[in-house]
């Protein structure tokens, strides 16, 4: 099999972090898998802040009622943000930033878990994206996407297996195949 496909199948959700920090050289490297990843019309629309600061850390852990919580014990977090105003498209280029940073991780022998924030809430009146944007200063036209929790595994977890393939999800030249 392809050492890319091992990897694939070997990256589960990480959300419990050894406390040790990320080394820089790893973050440099994670930060380039964002940077050279494609964009329509090469736009680039995005913008990542790298955050290690336990106090924002903790802060950013608040962003949305449920499935960021574990964020505050991650030793670092890559928020990804977009500018509609750059592309219409602006979600799918900062999707595909933010997975090719979570393989990267996993090939560097790290955990990590998207953490979504497009289209969630803080509150009933605070967007979880304008509540980030407070914490970390971004601009009033840049969205946050997602933030990926990143660390060193607490524990490995079981890698897929055939079983979980949905072949049945894939068709033949035509749906009902
Ligand atoms: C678009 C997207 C959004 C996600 N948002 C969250 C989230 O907000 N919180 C969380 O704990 N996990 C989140 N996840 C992780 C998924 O829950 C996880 O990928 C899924 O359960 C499959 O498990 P695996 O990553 O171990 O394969 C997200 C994953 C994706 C792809």
């Amino acid at each position: 099999m392809s050492s890319l496909l091992t990897l694939i199948q070997q990256r589960r959700s990480c959300r419990s972090f050894l406390p040790q920090p990320v080394p820089d050289d790893m973050v440099q490297m994670i930060l380039k898998a964002a940077l050279w990843s494609p964009t329509s019309k090469n736009n680039r629309p995005w913008e990542f802040v790298v955050v290690q600061e336990k106090e924002t850390l903790q802060k950013l852990s608040a962003c949305k009622p449920h499935g960021a919580s574990f964020l505050s014990g991650a030793p670092l977090s890559i928020v990804v943000l977009g500018n509609p105003q750059k592309s219409d498209v602006w979600v799918e280029d900062c999707s595909i930033a933010t997975i090719l940073m979570q393989m990267t991780a996993e090939d560097l022998g790290l955990g990590s878990t998207w953490i979504q924030v497009h289209k969630r809430m803080h509150n009933d009146q605070v967007s979880s994206s304008d509540y980030i944007k407070d914490i970390i200063k971004a601009p009033e036209h840049m969205d946050v996407a997602a933030i990926l929790a990143i660390g060193f595994k607490e524990k490995e977890r079981k890698p897929y297996s055939e079983k979980d393939l949905l072949w049945e999800r894939v068709h033949k030249e035509t749906y009902d195949r």
